[in-house]
């Protein structure tokens, strides 16, 4: 039977949390002691209709160690006129690109390097690559890089095919137009040098967009790599802070994904297959790739951390991030990722964080970090929704992360209504045991910038569209909420 919005409201993570009002505060910890309501969202009459099918999209992937020594013969295979190469400063003068352009040169293919790429792209880093690559009309793409190089190939690429199109319409909606891409574009061959955004497998790209004081992208099927060059040769000059930071970025994908909303929940059902987003919700395809690669990550970004000679780890990593990217990028990603876009955009004006580690001549909060920042209180709000799945998460924590650690605790006997704080308790741990700045406060927000952060958040429709503990809302009450819960932990 369908319930009246009021109950739905009633049933809303914020409202338990209001409503329940006993919260026990000793401490770290913070217990419910009100047990939540499990999801029960109004379905009014004439609400649209949910999907009815999910559908799975990845690049085609080739895992090895030296398997960059390929991609020249892969672009011959291809007939490739020219190839656009695409890499920052930092890696023009590494192995992976070293590698790439070695093999390129042996098979005798033309190629344009462009090294410009900014760390974390903005609009005007975007606008000179497009411009580089329109002058060179390339038949293929090469990405050597993280995800910031491997993002602006991919809008480079797209604007090679629509020279003529403006970036806002691509742009997600409702910030851009949100156009959907009908061209088939040039091939491009991803080799990820961070493990990572998983960019390689995604059709994803993000950018700081200086007006809105954050981030957005453009995300759709057709900016999928052909090929991701999966080597985890790429990663072994990363720093350590570059390590752990793309390594939360990994965590958090698998954990937004397997936590995000059911694809049969988000509407509206597309009327063509070519308005299905890529993130479409969880689905059961994604949750085999996002939890295995959340079990890989509580194993080996630790192990990383501590030792960066540990290769195994390492290349553990790497394929961790390459299955995120799969689970997210047919699931999508939600709350983490949506508070992080102010996060770090908003952090140029006001916190000028620049994170150890990062050689880059501007403020920076890597997005690794960003993401990870409000996580501990996300998951504590997200909790309630669905806590048969989030009792899943506190069981890997507990099962995977410091197995020799005394407290262990038996999740199944944790009531429904301290698995939030559990939660909480478990990936804030995590986090401090990687250094990471114990919460917004530690990187220079503090209580009156809840407001601009949660107005930075609130336009990025296409995640929060998938997070649970949303519907019916516009969210502006639930963000104040986590974000003033994400100061420290
Ligand atoms: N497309 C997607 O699906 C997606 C997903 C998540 C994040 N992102 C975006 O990706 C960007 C972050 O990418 P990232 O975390 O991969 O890092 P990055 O590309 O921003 O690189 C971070 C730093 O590490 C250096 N570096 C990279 N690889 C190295 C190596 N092997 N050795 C030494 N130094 C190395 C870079 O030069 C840079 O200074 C952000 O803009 C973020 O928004 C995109
Ligand atoms: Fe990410």
């Amino acid at each position: 039977m369908c319930s009246t919005g009021a109950q739905a409201a009633a049933n809303s993570p914020l409202d338990i949390l209001n409503a329940g009002n006993a919260i026990r505060s000793g401490g770290r910890s913070k217990v419910l002691t009100r047990a939540p309501l499990a999801r029960g969202y109004a379905t009014p009459v004439d609400a649209p209709q949910g999907d009815y099918a999910f559908e799975v999209a990845a690049s085609n992937l080739r895992f090895g160690e030296g398997v960059t020594r390929e991609i020249g013969m892969d672009f011959a295979n291809m007939k490739a006129r020219k190839v656009g190469v695409f890499t920052d400063s930092t890696l023009a003068k590494l192995l992976p690109m070293q590698m790439a352009l070695e093999s390129l040169d042996a098979n005798n293919v033309s190629y344009e390097v462009f090294d410009r790429t900014r760390v974390e792209p903005n609009q005007e880093s975007w606008e000179e690559a497009i411009t580089f690559a329109k002058k060179h009309d390339f038949s293929h793409f090469l990405a050597v890089g993280g995800g910031s190089v491997i993002d602006t190939a991919k809008v480079a690429n797209l604007f090679t095919v629509y020279p003529d199109a403006d970036l806002y319409d691509f742009i997600n909606a409702p910030i851009g137009k949100g156009k959907p891409i009908e061209k088939t574009l040039r091939p491009l061959i991803a080799v990820p040098t961070t493990a990572g955004t998983g960019s390689e497998t995604t059709g994803t790209a993000i950018a700081d967009l200086p007006h809105l004081s954050a981030k957005t992208g453009i995300a759709s099927r057709a900016m999928r790599p052909l090929l991701g060059i999966v080597d985890p040769l790429n990663t072994d000059s990363c720093p350590r802070e570059v390590h752990i930071s793309s390594g939360l970025d990994v965590l958090f994908h698998a954990l937004e994904s397997w936590t995000a909303i059911p694809y049969t929940e988000r509407v509206p059902r597309p009327s063509n297959p070519i308005l299905r987003p890529a993130y479409q919700g969880r689905n059961p395809v994604a949750d085999i790739f996002s939890e295995w690669a959340l079990r890989q990550t509580i194993i080996n970004l630790p192990r990383v951390a501590r030792d960066g000679n540990d290769r195994e780890a390492k290349a553990s990593m790497l394929l961790a991030s390459t299955f995120a990217g799969i689970g997210f990028g047919n699931a999508g990603v939600h709350l983490a990722h949506g508070i992080s876009y102010p996060v770090s955009g908003l952090n140029k004006k006001k916190g000028k964080w620049q994170h150890p580690g990062y050689e880059v001549n501007h403020p920076i909060v890597p997005h690794g970090i960003s993401v990870a920042l409000a996580g501990p209180s996300i998951f504590r709000f997200t909790a309630p929704t669905d806590p048969a799945r989030h009792r899943q998460v506190a069981n890997i924590f507990e099962e995977l992360a410091e197995p020799h650690a005394k407290d262990h605790i038996d999740t199944s006997r944790v009531s429904d209504a301290d698995l939030g704080q559990l939660l909480f308790d478990r990936i804030a741990r995590f986090l401090v045991n990687l250094d990471v700045p114990r919460g917004l406060k530690a990187i220079g927000y503090g209580t009156g910038d809840v407001s601009d952060l949660v107005e930075g958040t609130l336009p990025q429709r296409r995640v929060l569209d998938l997070a649970p503990g949303f519907k019916g809302s516009d969210g502006r009450e639930e963000l104040a909420h986590i974000i003033e819960g994400a100061m420290e932990f």
